[in-house]
């Protein structure tokens, strides 16, 4: 192309199309004057429909200098284009650039995290699980014979009353105690069985700092040959060792439970107070852990196993007890209250 068009008329229309497309400054701007100068309704086009009106003698060269000043045009706005896209190209690195080393501040967001009961039952599992238990789940609603009768506790017997049973239509109930899983287990195995159930459990009893109407249970059973109270001793000092991370002291204490003979509780040392005395441990020192023993033979019977065979040991330990002497969390209903202040305390910690 020429500097100086042949026609001044080329000249006008190449000179007014310069001076917007050199006020464009983004590449939607450009593609705006293309239309308008080259599209179907611009500039240019009425510049060629005008050349019909002309004399014959004009026709040729005007129709020519459109042309011209068309070839003109295009070659602007392609120039135009290709140095905006440069000039963006050139300074990405100033525009979207991203600190790597900043990211992670500025773009913290609130994690949830853990219940600290939920970690601890994931913890026990863990445990329970490296020792050769199997883990097993029980329903919320049982019926009366796997939370009382088949656990040797008829229909009349005072052990009942010590059970805040929350009764529901049709004879079910909200299980008071895990110990409907025992039953489970023998009913669905074959000795030797090694199992534990962890779970929510429902007493309608009255709240204090250690009571609450719902809270959670980890039970144990371990059903072979010639099972004594020496393997009840080792499995629960074991565990309890674990989850303390040091040699907890603890002490037995007879007892009686109706699906357990003998019967006993074991208690551990305050870990709030370490035996001084404090609302948990109902200023005794010691805090009621579980109760324990070995299998009643009608227990074995109503789960569907040999009693002059198989022995066992059985055990159930309230997890929130636990998990309050594991954190020192001086009061049981913090777990259900909901606080996020309380909660967060737990942030980071056991697989939070
Ligand atoms: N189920 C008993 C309770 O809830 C605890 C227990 C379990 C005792 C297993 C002995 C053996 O109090």
């Amino acid at each position: 192309m020429s500097d100086r068009p042949a026609d001044p008329r080329t000249a006008a229309l190449r000179d007014e199309a310069a001076e917007a497309i050199r006020a464009a400054t983004t590449l939607e701007a450009v593609e705006a004057l293309r239309l308008a100068w080259l599209g179907k309704s611009g500039r240019l086009q009425d510049v060629l429909r005008g050349i019909g009106a002309l004399p014959p003698a004009e026709r040729g060269p005007a129709g020519k200098a459109a042309n011209e000043a068309k070839g003109a045009i295009e070659a602007l706005l392609a120039e135009r284009l290709e140095a905006l896209r440069t000039a963006r190209e050139a300074s990405l690195a100033d525009t979207e650039w991203v600190d790597a080393t900043q990211a992670a501040a500025t773009t913290r967001v609130a994690r949830g995290l853990v219940h600290p009961l939920a970690a601890m039952r994931r913890e026990l599992e863990d445990l329970c699980l490296a020792m050769g238990f199997e883990v097993l789940d029980g329903p919320w609603v049982e019926d009366e014979r796997h939370n009382f009768e088949a656990l040797n506790i008829p229909r009349d017997h005072p052990a009942r009353d010590n059970q805040d049973t929350t009764w529901l239509e049709g004879g079910l109930l909200l299980r008071t105690h895990t110990s409907p899983v025992q039953i489970r287990a023998m009913e669905t195995r074959k000795p030797p069985i090694r199992a534990v159930a962890i779970g929510r459990v429902f007493r309608h009893e009255a709240l204090d700092a250690s009571h609450e109407n719902t809270f959670h249970q980890i039970e144990g059973i371990l059903v072979d040959e010639d099972v004594h109270v020496g393997h009840l001793v080792f499995t629960l000092r074991t565990l309890l060792s674990e989850v303390f991370r040091k040699d907890v002291e603890v002490r037995l204490r007879p007892s009686f439970f109706p699906f357990t003979e003998p019967s006993f509780e074991m208690d551990v040392r305050c870990l709030v107070c370490g035996g001084a005395g404090c609302p948990v441990c109902k200023r005794t020192g010691w805090v009621e852990l579980l109760g324990c023993g070995l299998i009643h033979p009608n227990v074995l019977k109503a789960g569907g196993i040999d009693p002059a065979r198989w022995s066992g040991f059985a055990f159930g330990l309230g997890v929130d007890r636990l998990c309050m002497m594991r954190h020192a969390i001086d009061d049981i209903r913090h777990f259900a209250a909901g606080d996020v202040r309380f909660l967060a305390q737990f942030a980071g910690g056991l697989h939070g």
